[in-house]
């Protein structure tokens, strides 16, 4: 059964920019892209790098350590062979949700 769990204000994360949230013990990236939300996991297995302090390039993050960078959409990395949980996102009213299965 999955759950649609509240984490953040849409208002507080301005496009092109990411968020560090917490939700049940998990350390998550949540980025704005141009008003769409994505999701991530977000230690990189690398290296432990925080995802949510990287920088976007289009539908990319990258890490902020050893510039991986990774797709928003799929939590794939695209420059060495990993990737991070990637959550699906709504907006309902002011409030991001992600879904947890
Ligand atoms: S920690 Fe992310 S690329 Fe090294």
């Amino acid at each position: 059964m999955a759950d649609w769990v509240k984490v953040a204000d849409a208002g507080e994360i301005p496009a092109g920019k990411g968020k560090r949230v917490s939700i049940k013990g998990r350390a998550l990236a949540l980025f704005n892209l141009d008003g769409q939300f994505y999701a991530l996991e977000d230690t990189c297995p690398r290296d432990e790098g925080s995802l949510s302090q990287g920088d976007l390039f289009g539908d990319l993050v990258q890490c902020p350590v050893e510039a991986c960078k990774y797709e928003l959409a799929t939590g794939t990395c695209i420059t060495f062979d990993a990737s991070v949980q990637a959550f699906e996102t709504r907006v309902e009213g002011n409030d991001v949700q992600i879904k947890l299965e």
